[in-house]
């Protein structure tokens, strides 16, 4: 076994962010199998696209024999698995791509990482590690005084989306007890920061208020999600990676619920300090309410107490920190911002907010 890891999905939002960090902190090489979706970037990779312990290959994980293949040429210790559809909106227009990404992607990765683990060496069998990156979404929808979702609380999915994410973690829970493949499971809140694509609610409303553009909050604005900052959640991910027994799963959360109002009317407050010049200020007054999003999960709570505990884990990030440097990310880095704002994410924006 070599010391690189496997990571699906690594030009997406969480994905890029897990691997420049990675980059900066580890060791092990990295190779990245993306498809490059609407939602995969390179852009995102671009200051360690020529290091040498980094290689990136363009390809979809539902391929099992290209799978097998990387699994065979670069002998890694462990597959980090991020590559996903993962736009709840997108997945109530069109499930067919999550259900071939999520369920049939991450079978076929179970399949192929089970014919790789079975023939290492004992000692490296022990080490390898298969990481499957998850979603609180699965546990369902909250009432304001239920106790926030715990690993053993029971699936209850809503979504297109939140259901193949469930199916994908119960294969991979499956290949644990059956085949004793050494599987790692993460159910993470809501991440925000760089490199996120703006159809998920805080880059969309970061920009849509610089440009005077509405600012759409679904229903009445009081669903409630746990928000942590994308480099507390990658930080999470390594020392699971590290220290995770196989066959456990772990919850992750920043511990900051906050209603999506709340949400969008802090990002108007920090930019009327910072942009007292855009076309519409205060930026409040962008605020517009429309219909709600069908089977809109109320609230999401996560319990992370396991992962403090056992891992020693804690984010870094407050939300007010983590809000604020993600607010400056937007600002600072306009052609990432045009280059992902174009094309076919406007036909999205015009569509999904049309009707
Ligand atoms: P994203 O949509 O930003 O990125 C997904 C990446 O997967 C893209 O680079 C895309 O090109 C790639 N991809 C899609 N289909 C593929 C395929 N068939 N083969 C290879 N690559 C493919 O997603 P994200 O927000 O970075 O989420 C990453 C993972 O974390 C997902 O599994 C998601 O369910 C999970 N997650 C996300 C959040 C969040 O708040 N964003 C929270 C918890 C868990
Ligand atoms: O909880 C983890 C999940 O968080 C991840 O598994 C998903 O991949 C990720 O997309 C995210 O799902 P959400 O549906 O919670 O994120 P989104 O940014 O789409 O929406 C956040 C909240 O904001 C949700 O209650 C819907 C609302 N919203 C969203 C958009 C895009 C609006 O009110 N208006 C909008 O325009």
């Amino acid at each position: 076994m070599e010391n690189t890891i496997l990571v699906t999905g690594g030009a997406g939002f969480i994905g890029s962010n897990f691997i420049l960090q990675w980059m900066a902190k580890e060791r092990a090489s990295v190779v990245n199998l993306d498809k490059l979706t609407y939602a995969g970037n390179l852009r995102n990779l671009e200051q360690i696209s020529s290091d040498t312990r980094y290689q990136f290959v363009h390809g979809d994980i539902v391929e099992r024999k290209l799978v097998g293949s990387l699994l065979e040429r670069h002998g890694p210790r462990a597959l980090v698995h991020f590559a996903a559809e993962s736009h709840v909106d997108r997945s109530i227009r069109g499930p067919d791509d999550f259900i071939s990404t999520n369920v049939q992607g991450t079978f076929s990765l179970l399949e192929e990482a089970r014919a790789y683990w079975i023939g290492l060496p004992e000692g490296d069998q022990a080490a390898f590690r298969f990481l499957h990156v998850s979603t609180d979404e699965v546990y369902g929808s909250l009432g304001p005084d239920d106790a926030p979702f715990s690993e053993t609380t029971a699936y209850a999915p809503n979504s297109p989306y939140s259901a193949s994410k469930a199916a994908s973690d119960h294969l991979v829970r499956a290949y644990y007890k059956t085949y004793r493949l050494p599987t790692l499971t993460t159910n993470c809140s809501n991440n925000y920061g760089p490199y996120q694509f703006p159809e998920k609610l805080i880059p969309l409303m970061i920009l849509n208020a610089c440009s005077g553009k509405a600012l759409p909050v679904y229903g009445d604005g009081q669903n409630v999600r746990d928000w942590l900052f994308v480099e507390d959640h990658c930080e999470a991910l390594r020392t699971v990676l590290e220290r995770g027994k196989p066959g456990e799963s772990f919850n992750i959360g920043g511990g900051e619920e906050k209603h999506n109002l709340e949400i969008v009317e802090i990002i108007c407050s920090i930019l009327d300090d910072l942009r007292p010049h855009d076309p519409v200020v205060p930026h409040r007054k962008l605020i517009t309410f429309v219909k709600d999003r069908p089977g809109h999960d109320r609230r999401y709570a996560i319990d992370c107490r396991k992962i403090e505990r056992i891992q020693g884990w804690k984010p870094r990030e407050s939300f007010e920190s983590g809000i604020r440097k993600t607010i400056r990310w937007y600002l600072e880095h306009e052609a990432w911002v045009n280059e992902v704002t174009s094309g076919s994410y406007r036909q999205w924006i015009e569509s999904h907010y049309a009707t």
